[in-house]
């Protein structure tokens, strides 16, 4: 599944469309084409500040739109730079819940030029759903769009 979407994603950054859209498009097409895809995001850093913003998404609207670093799984992944599988949401301390059916989540960084300027951020309704696999495609996603974005 993830080897027929990457010709894609690639297909989806080279359009002369506006960023903003290829990112809404690049989370459509993964919202739609991965089971356990429920929630697809982009968050960035909100210019100089110790924060995040939300980008495009697909999925309900969320109340997060901007997370503080070290806030929940994403503000964590702000300052760890790491990927941050979580199989299970309700064993987290740390969490930032945006719907009641959301069971777990990864977030992986999105880095340019060697900085973590944001990252993709997806919820899943299933338990445990996430593997390497996953990892390594989204790390491909990030990959792709940091070439479209300016340093
Ligand atoms: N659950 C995230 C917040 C963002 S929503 O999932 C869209 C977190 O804990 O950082």
């Amino acid at each position: 599944m993830f080897d027929t979407l990457k010709p894609k994603i690639k297909a989806i950054t080279n359009t002369k469309e506006e960023t903003e859209t290829k990112l809404k498009n690049i989370c459509d097409l993964l919202q739609e084409n991965v089971p356990h895809y429920d929630w697809v995001g982009f968050y960035f850093r909100n210019g100089k500040k110790e924060e995040l913003k939300l980008g495009p998404y697909t999925g309900e609207p969320t109340d997060h739109t901007i997370i503080p670093f070290g806030k929940g799984i994403c503000g964590q992944v702000a300052v760890s730079n790491q990927n941050f599988v979580v199989p299970d949401v309700q064993a987290q301390d740390n969490y930032i819940a945006c719907s009641i059916t959301v069971k777990s989540e990864i977030v992986v960084p999105l880095f340019v030029n060697g900085e973590n300027i944001g990252q993709i951020d997806i919820d899943s309704n299933t338990p445990d759903p996430f593997t390497d696999e996953d990892e390594r495609f989204l790390e491909f996603v990030n990959a792709e769009v940091a070439k479209i974005i300016e340093p």
